[in-house]
């Protein structure tokens, strides 16, 4: 048994997401959590929102609320629609818990002891016309590495180069538009990453495993131009963890906060510390995940997040980790994703362009949704969602092939057998002929979902699922059974073990649609299949079971036109 310590970039709080933003961590992250719990493994899944810095304050001051009561609302918002999506967490967590305050002072203690953070006097962008420091988000203009006009003070969305306000060309106030900008000094602490160039490059070279997309962004943020640059981890902001060395205060600090890039990702250990809390567990519990010397040095940790993310978990997070000279649990494999577009541009949260997560569960459920996004997810390039696309998957794969299988073999042997399933003499050298595609299709199926391919899972699964529709379609029972209605039964019961045999294999991919195949098929046997012909004879002769309500309703045209033209605008 393996320990897999699971986690998803943890989403901003500012808002609900995209459906762009969920298939580019949290789904996929969902996806292995579940399929490693199958397979009989110990999974930590956390996720939590990221509730501090710019996006807070400028999402909570546009909905008139103090920002302590926005995110404390958004939080329960963002539980509810994860559970909407079957998202399985152990713990969604939020980084302003007392945990991630105490966790995020206490490295800032370690990494200071260690020589590794500076105080720097810095020049900031202040706004004369907001009367206040702009850091980060509070600031936009065009991008100085791509050109890009909409980048933000702390990083451009288009190319992922971590930014300074200052370095921005034509900078405006996100705030009021104000150009009447000045560079005012202002003292702030600096995270000497260019100190751990070499062990960070070292360890990056390490990871011989990891995808392309992960560490061609590592290298090129630690090599090109200057290089690996030391990072800004304080703000002028009222909202955050407030800075202090471990319990000591910091001279000179008092009023400012920790940068929410800072403390994001070490609420995943806070994370776990919240769920040993929420859970009743001791304390030991969460450091057994954590700590190499407690016990979590045998853990797998992956990490899932979009390529915005991914120079933050390759080179700040890790320098953290490995600049505070404890044993914390560093990732062991990192897997991003590109971003998916919509309809021919991009998901945009601040221009609400696309579908909006508790949108799409208000149309349609969870696993229509889970199905497409993950099927078609951007993995080794940007992907695109179209309607046409997505009525096409979902009424290809769900409802023709997996849907039509249930319901016709359900159906016919109640007309014939009645509702258990029938006897039958033995299987012959069709029925070998499909254990043994399946047999081969399982082990690939397996594969694809251990190094966490998600397309070609998907495309296994659904190869799995036709397997099914080919044999049904080439013995066809309702034409043996008039000759021969032993050898129909025997066919019709093999039909009826696959259903069975389908609900386990598409749980992690479709958890509802594949609970009510187990309770159509009245088990609770959900065994990983390891041999095929024997999970084939799970349910024996004279087991009773029930016809399922239709599985996926088809997206008619209608629908879809409908729900193209309600989506084609902005949000609000
Ligand atoms: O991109 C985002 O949505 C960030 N909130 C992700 C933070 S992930 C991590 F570092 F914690
Ligand atoms: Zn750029």
């Amino acid at each position: 048994m393996t320990r897999h310590l699971i986690t998803s970039a943890i989403p901003y709080i500012n808002g609900i997401k995209h459906l762009g933003n969920l298939v580019g961590s949290q789904l996929p992250a969902d996806l292995f959590a579940r399929y490693q719990r199958a397979r009989g493994n110990e999974v930590l899944f956390l996720c939590a929102t990221d509730e501090h810095g710019t996006p807070a304050e400028l999402a909570a001051a546009k909905a008139g609320k103090p920002v302590e009561d926005y995110c404390r609302e958004m939080h329960e918002v963002q539980a509810r629609i994860a559970e909407g999506f079957r998202l399985s967490f152990d713990h969604f967590g939020r980084s302003s818990s007392p945990q991630n305050h105490r966790l995020t002072q206490h490295f800032a203690g370690r990494l200071a002891d260690a020589g590794l953070i500076s105080e720097v006097s810095e020049k900031q962008v202040y706004s004369n016309a907001d009367g206040r420091f702009l850091p980060d988000r509070y600031i936009e203009g065009t991008c100085p590495n791509c050109g890009y006009d909409k980048a933000r003070g702390d990083q451009c969305e288009n190319c992922t180069k971590q930014l300074d306000p200052t370095d921005l060309i034509d900078p405006r106030s996100a705030i009021s538009g104000s150009t009447d900008l000045e560079v005012r000094e202002t003292k702030h602490l600096f995270l000497r990453q260019s100190q751990m160039r070499d062990q960070l490059d070292e360890w990056i070279n390490s990871k011989t495993d990891w995808p392309v997309l992960t560490t061609s962004i590592a290298r090129k943020w630690l090599h090109d131009g200057d290089g690996l640059q030391d990072r800004g981890i304080t703000r002028d902001l009222d909202w955050g963890i407030p800075v202090k060395k471990g319990e000591e205060d910091w001279p000179g600090m008092e009023g400012k906060v920790f940068y929410v890039w800072f403390d994001a990702p070490i609420e995943y250990i806070a994370c776990a510390a919240e769920w040993t809390e929420a859970t009743g567990r001791d304390d030991a519990e969460w450091e057994r995940w954590w700590r190499t010397d407690k016990g979590a040095d045998d853990v797998r940790y992956t990490q899932f997040m979009g390529k915005d993310n991914v120079p933050f978990h390759t080179l700040s997070f890790p320098a953290t980790i490995i600049g505070s000279g404890e044993p914390w649990k560093l990732v062991d494999y990192i897997k991003s994703f590109n971003y998916l577009n919509y309809d021919g541009g991009q998901f945009s949260t601040s221009q609400g362009r696309g579908v909006f997560m508790d949108q799409a569960l208000e149309i349609l459920p969870a696993d229509y949704w889970r199905w497409w996004l993950l099927s078609n997810c951007p993995e080794s390039s940007d992907s695109e969602f179209t309607w046409e696309n997505f009525q096409s998957g979902v009424n290809k794969d769900l409802a023709d092939v997996l849907g039509n299988f249930v319901s016709r073999i359900t159906k016919f042997c109640r007309s014939k057998f009645g509702e258990a399933v029938p006897a039958g003499g033995d299987m012959g050298a069709e029925e070998q002929a499909l254990i043994d595609e399946l047999s081969r299709r399982l082990e690939a199926y397996d594969r694809s979902m251990e190094r966490m391919e998600v397309r070609k899972s998907a495309q296994e699964l659904r190869a799995i699922w036709a397997a099914g529709n080919e044999y049904l379609q080439s013995v066809a029972p309702w034409s043996t059974f008039k000759e021969d209605p032993e050898k129909a039964a025997m066919q019709v019961r093999l039909g009826l073990n696959l259903i069975r045999f389908y609900a386990v294999l598409s749980a992690p991919f479709i958890p509802d649609a594949s609970g009510r195949m187990l309770s159509a098929m009245n088990t609770l046997d959900t065994e990983w299949p390891s041999d095929v012909t024997a999970a084939l004879t799970a349910l024996p002769a004279g087991h009773a079971f029930t016809v399922p309500d239709v599985l996926f309703a088809k997206i008619t045209d209608e629908q879809r036109e409908d729900w193209q033209a309600r989506f084609a605008g902005t949000r609000d």
